[in-house]
């Protein structure tokens, strides 16, 4: 469903709704990557399925947190990357050809991983993609869930949430002074949630 930006006011005004999420796309040159759960994931990451969860760095990995403005990244170069801040997402596919490794995508100090992208999916959400793979979420070391990279022909890990990470203009300046670090940046795809 499409709504223009004067039906968006008219309902934002009209509606009652602590959350009002729309599928109508903007751009934005910084974004968060959400997952918000509509299924029942499995008991070792069952806190995903309530709330709203936001791609972060955290100690070198791409982990989820409920913190938006711990998240702000931005897509740069021709490759096209994603970073936050001076650290790229990293992402090196493992494992065999139907199971992955489930090791982290890692944001590092470097370039990141070309191409990784903003693209919308089939029902024309802007989501996060790499070479036709897909994503999970996974248990860390104590309360931490992390974010890991699923190749073509790759089934989830059992013990694994499959998630999509859609993208969300940001409206938060946390991170201004810091990014951009590694270049040029480019405008998203994203959707705005609003109160
Ligand atoms: C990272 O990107 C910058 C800017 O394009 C470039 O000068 C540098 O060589 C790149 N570093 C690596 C390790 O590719
Ligand atoms: C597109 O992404 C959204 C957000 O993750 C998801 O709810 C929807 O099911 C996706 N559509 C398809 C066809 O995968």
């Amino acid at each position: 469903m499409q709504f223009t930006v004067a039906s968006l006011a008219l309902l934002g005004l009209a509606s009652a709704a602590p959350t009002l999420k729309t599928s109508a796309t903007d751009t934005s040159p910084t974004f968060n990557l959400m997952y918000q759960s509509n299924i029942n994931n499995p008991g070792p990451i069952d806190a995903l399925n309530t709330g709203s969860w936001y791609v972060t760095a955290s100690n070198g990995k791409a982990v989820l947190s409920s913190f938006a403005s711990r998240g702000l990244l931005y897509k740069y170069g021709t490759g096209p990357r994603i970073a936050q801040a001076s650290v790229g997402l990293t992402i090196t596919p493992g494992g065999t050809a139907t199971v992955p490794d489930g090791k982290a995508i890692e944001f590092v100090v470097n370039n990141g991983t070309a191409p990784v992208d903003i693209q919308l999916n089939s029902s024309g959400i802007p989501t996060l993609w790499h070479d036709g793979g897909r994503f999970q979420a996974c248990q860390g070391d104590g309360e931490e869930i992390y974010l890991s990279y699923v190749q073509p022909g790759q089934r989830f890990l059992a013990a694994c949430a499959p998630v999509e990470l859609q993208t969300v203009c940001s409206t938060l300046g946390v991170g201004e002074e810091m990014k951009g670090q590694l270049g040029e940046i480019e405008d998203v795809a994203c959707i705005h949630i609003s109160d």
